[in-house]
């Protein structure tokens, strides 16, 4: 089935009627009611034909596209409503940063993370990822080594590589169903060709939370071998279940001394299209003034208008849509580990400490990692990442994104127990 009558299929019928009577008994079974959120529907099946999404252009024809990180959901109504009333003034002219920009930033440090940090720490960052490109380019020269921890988030290495530098490995620990960093491995790996290392906190894609021991014993090791930490924090507001994300250099004096931050609204307020919409926040001053001069060398200093409005109405929303969000994605998670829990099909969901992506272990599939991906795109029409993607330890994984309607998510999650049994 094409997947805009599928789309259209649902919103005239409901996800549950295009499954078989008893398959649906079974789905329900392990899932509980969809919440539906005071003023929100995060069930409300949304077209998203015709808005060049990439999330669905590159899924084709696959019924269920669940691979990169953007979500099924409307934004905030307090960053629609904001950015429509900017929209309202008409003139789209050359705009500065107000201070308010990284106020918002600065004071949702604190209420969001418990972090009260000084102001002159944060600054603007054009995307997380292009904020990364320009650490290396400041910090790193080509040639010069980064360390990354995989199975971790792709485009630390694709970019790290484009730009000439060596891309380090050191593999996380999988013990006991859980991931650790590995810190004998990493104090063997740094040497003084060593510049940086890049984190990923909370850690895509094994949805991991750091604690404040571990990224201390990182920021010790680290600075003792002149290595610089670049921390993606990206997903940090999406904490789930009551837990908290420690910002990597709030960890410790260390850790404040060796850390960059790079951050941003785009993930929990689901504003990924609004391209350049990001922070950073960098306690030292030698660092930060470095890494804002080749910003300002690049002109890659000035955020647009539609960053600054969303960025400011994002961290001062007192809509209660997140809070509201973070429940619904708790309870697709729930829905999905008790899938498969109660369906012995193979598959071993990480439950995540943050965020709508979810590693899936498929290695007792035994099954090549292409074909594995051909089980999930052809058979059961299911589009999302492939592990192996993700370096060293991937292989025979995959990570589905669950930030989708209930209704999405159980359908798709039918089909896979279709095509596996
Ligand atoms: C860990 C991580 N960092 C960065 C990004 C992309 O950030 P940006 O769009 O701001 O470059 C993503 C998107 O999926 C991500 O998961």
């Amino acid at each position: 089935m094409k997947r805009r009558s599928f789309i259209k299929g649902v919103m005239a019928a409901g996800a549950a009627s295009l499954l078989p009577a008893g398959a649906v008994t079974t789905l329900l079974q392990g899932c509980s009611e969809p919440s539906k959120a005071a003023g929100w529907d995060f069930d409300e099946v949304i077209d998203r034909s015709g808005t060049w999404s990439i999330k669905y252009g590159r899924a084709g024809e696959n019924r269920f596209a669940m691979w990169i990180a953007d979500m099924d959901f409307r934004t905030d109504p307090a960053v629609r409503n904001a950015l429509q009333q900017r929209l309202d003034r008409d003139v789209l002219g050359y705009t500065s940063a107000p201070d308010e920009f990284f106020e918002a930033v600065h004071a949702w440090e604190g209420k969001q993370h418990g972090w009260e940090i000084p102001r002159e720490w944060v600054g603007y960052a054009p995307g997380v990822i292009s904020a990364i490109n320009q650490a290396y380019l400041t910090f790193t020269q080509p040639g010069d080594k980064i360390v990354v921890q995989p199975p971790v988030y792709d485009h630390f290495r694709m970019y790290a590589e484009r730009l000439g530098r060596e891309v380090v490995d050191n593999p996380m620990i999988l013990e006991s169903g859980r991931y650790r960093m590995d810190f004998e491995g990493l104090e063997k790996l740094l040497d003084e060709r060593t510049k940086m290392l890049v984190l990923c906190n909370p850690h895509n894609p094994c949805g991991i939370l750091w604690d404040r021991d571990t990224l201390a014993r990182l920021a010790e090791i680290c600075e003792k071998h002149g290595v610089i930490v670049v921390s993606d924090e990206i997903h940090a507001d999406l904490a789930l279940y009551g837990k908290t994300h420690i910002p990597f250099c709030s960890a410790s004096k260390a850790a404040e001394r060796v850390g960059l931050i790079f951050g941003g609204p785009t993930k929990a307020f689901n504003l990924a299209g609004l391209s350049g919409t990001a922070f950073c926040v960098i306690p030292d001053k030698e660092k930060r003034d470095k890494y804002l001069g080749t910003l300002r060398a690049a002109k890659l200093d000035e955020p647009s208008i539609p960053t600054i409005v969303a960025t400011i109405a994002a961290y001062s929303s007192d809509t209660g849509w997140l809070p509201a969000l973070k429940k619904y994605l708790e309870g697709n998670i729930d829905c999905q580990m008790d899938f498969f829990k109660d369906n012995d099909l193979g598959i071993k969901a990480f439950r995540p400490e943050a965020s709508f992506l979810v590693w899936l272990d498929c290695r007792a599939l035994g099954l090549p990692q292409e074909q594995l991906m051909e089980l999930f795109r052809d058979k059961a029409g299911v589009y999302l990442n492939n592990g192996a993607s993700y370096g060293a330890g991937g292989e025979g994984f995959v990570r589905i994104n669950v930030g989708c309607p209930r209704s999405i998510l159980q359908a798709a999650l039918e089909s896979i127990r279709r095509a596996i049994s």
